[in-house]
């Protein structure tokens, strides 16, 4: 397994390979890799000749700093999971390598990012599309790969590649959940045992709301109750909890048709801020 920490490197690497007629398969991460990230690999490695993960915790996607500092990082455990994978390389970065000056650049979404983490977490997608940006434009990879644990973060970077044009396809793959529910992500290291103990319980506010709009309850009732549901658990104060449709993010959804929804939840145990999502109507 090769380990770059900067571009050039990097570039005549790839360059090397493609001239050989490989295929490029690029599974941007933050580190601290779980089974989730894992299973990105797995798909990438899969499908192309050579897989690169990047781990970057990029400081432009953090609005709080103290967030970013506690950020879990063990790169020495991601590189032996990686090489177990056989993943080919490895792209580590350091802040001066990705940001050698403050970026001037400022890509907005529109409605996109007014949502959700986009409200709750502002600049916070301006900093991941400039990072994924700057990602596939060192790694120019032929495929990509995202969690869909993060559904507006997959929205808007598919919306990047299709108004900038990236030559790429984007592969993303479902949530990975621990046994109780509990979406897998890399902050969950953070939790204390008892917030641990009722991390789920965001998972099954998702369902019982999932299952109330399946049986046809109007949007707004169904969000009251899982508003109420999750009100009654110690130890987590919600942040957002939202119906909108899985692939412009519209919202609020009036009509309840049978099109696709996305139904989205961030709430924070102490200071770990979790997010998750599930889908109906959208096999
Ligand atoms: O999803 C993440 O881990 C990050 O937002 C990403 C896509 C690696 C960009 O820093």
């Amino acid at each position: 397994m090769q380990v770059f920490s900067t571009p050039e490197p990097l570039k005549s690497y790839i360059s090397n390979n493609r001239k050989h007629g490989k295929t490029i398969g690029l599974v941007p991460t933050m580190g601290a890799l779980h089974q989730g990230h894992l299973e990105l690999i797995g798909s990438s490695r899969q499908s192309n000749d050579i897989t690169v993960c990047s781990i970057y915790v990029n400081p432009a996607q953090f609005n709080n700093q103290r967030d970013l500092i506690e950020y879990p990082r063990d790169l020495k455990q991601d590189l032996k999971k990686l090489k177990a994978l056989d993943c080919q390389a490895v792209f580590c970065p350091t802040d001066d390598v990705m940001y050698p000056g403050e970026p001037v650049l400022s890509m907005d979404f529109g409605h996109l990012e007014k949502i959700m983490e986009g409200s709750h977490r502002p600049g916070h997608f301006k900093g991941v599309a400039l990072v994924v940006s700057k990602l596939f434009h060192m790694v120019q990879p032929d495929t990509a790969y995202f969690g869909e644990k993060d559904w507006q973060q997959l929205v808007i970077i598919k919306r990047l590649v299709e108004d900038l044009n990236f030559p790429l396809e984007i592969v993303s793959m479902p949530v990975i959940r621990e046994a109780d529910g509990l979406a897998m992500s890399s902050r969950n290291a953070r939790l204390t045992p008892q917030q641990r103990g009722v991390a789920n319980e965001l998972h099954r506010t998702l369902l019982l709301v999932k299952q109330q709009i399946e049986n046809r309850t109007a949007i707004e009732m169904a969000l009251k109750l899982g508003k109420q549901y999750l009100d009654r658990v110690p130890l987590i104060t919600m942040e957002y909890l939202e119906v909108v449709r899985a692939y412009s993010l519209d919202h609020p959804v009036e009509e309840l048709g049978r099109e696709p929804l996305s139904i989205c939840i961030a709430a924070l145990l102490g200071d770990v801020r979790l997010i998750d999502n599930v889908q109906v109507f959208n096999e």
